[in-house]
């Protein structure tokens, strides 16, 4: 019998090396989240979101229910950046299909497969949207965006904004503002500073579906470039909550001393026995803190909604 490896996507494997050299060989090792979500960590962020422990993704859906009419106002393009399966924005959806003179939705995501199934499964709910969807990375978009300037709203859901850094998150409100018009507006959805064992365990659940999430990224590493011991049963997943920086971090942890080489980069790193790679950042706002930060890059008149539980939060504001 033989195996057949699947063979990654040229460019994924291209990104990917960028993101090693970038990250992988720095103090401590980095790796960027947007490795998680091959289809079996895209399936596990799913079961992830049911989670009793992880609140968010209710949390965020409340708030959008209660909202929805607010969110959407008068847009008439709805740009969603990073969709995937666009279940959470069916209740925008609702809003936004009843509008006069139609409205179109684009769905902006990496994993064209979703993608595909989504705007199809959209396509046969709302017969009276335009459903427009982009294959692409939403930290490199390209603008113009689609859609009438000045009528467009632009999503950025699920608390994904928490995975910058400060100068990730400046590089994307700019590149943000340069690709939008005035009277465009934002909407994010953001996790909120609270008790530290209640965003340990958001990220550290008892079924362990999070530690495998985590150490699926080394399975993904391992069949997007050439790579020689990554191997997942050397390391353990580690959730830790970093109170200066506001943010959970999450880690794979080696429990032995490790090897790891990439041929294809022509580099090997060694990781002792206690050392991690830091494969995500979540960071966790006061319930102003973005929306003030996005006022420095051009966006103003911030509205910002919780959840009565006051575990999330969704802040729109408007392009001045
Ligand atoms: C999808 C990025 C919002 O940071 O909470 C869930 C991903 N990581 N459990 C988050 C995630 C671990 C999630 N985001």
């Amino acid at each position: 019998m033989t195996t057949t490896k699947p063979v990654a996507d040229p460019e994924d494997t291209a990104a990917l090396e960028a993101d090693l050299l970038a990250g992988f060989f720095d103090d401590p090792p980095t790796v960027p989240p947007r490795w998680f979500y091959d289809e079996k960590g895209s399936v596990l962020f799913d079961r992830i979101t049911r989670l009793d422990e992880y609140y968010p993704t209710r949390a965020e859906a409340e708030i959008l229910r209660a909202r929805a009419a607010e969110i959407v106002g008068d847009t008439t393009t709805l740009v969603e950046l990073g969709a995937g399966t666009c279940e959470k924005t069916r209740v925008l959806l609702d809003v936004l299909a009843g509008r006069e003179g139609g409205a179109t939705y684009v769905p902006v995501d990496i994993s064209t497969e979703m993608l595909d199934d989504s705007a199809r499964s959209l396509a046969a709910d709302y017969p009276g949207l335009r459903i427009e969807p982009v294959a692409g990375d939403f930290l490199a978009l390209d603008g113009p965006l689609p859609g009438e300037p000045g009528g467009r709203l632009v999503l950025f859901l699920g608390g994904t904004v928490g995975n910058f850094t400060e100068a990730q998150r400046a590089a994307f409100f700019a590149m943000l503002r340069g690709i939008m018009d005035p009277g465009d507006r934002f909407a994010v959805g953001f996790d909120l500073v609270k008790k530290r064992e209640r965003l340990v365990d958001a990220y550290d659940d008892a079924d362990g579906l999070t530690a495998e999430f985590n150490l699926n990224m080394l399975d993904v590493i391992a069949a997007t470039v050439p790579c020689e011991g990554l191997d997942p049963r050397d390391f353990r997943h580690e959730a830790v909550w970093n109170e200066r920086e506001s943010r959970i971090e999450m880690w794979l942890r080696a429990v032995r001393d490790v090897r790891v080489e990439f041929p294809g980069l022509g580099l090997a790193r060694t990781l002792a026995a206690g050392e991690g790679i830091r494969t995500e950042i979540a960071r966790k706002f006061g319930a102003n803190g973005l929306v003030e930060e996005l006022a420095g890059h051009g966006f103003g008149r911030p509205g910002v909604w919780t959840d009565p539980a006051g575990d999330f939060g969704v802040g729109v504001v408007v392009v001045d």
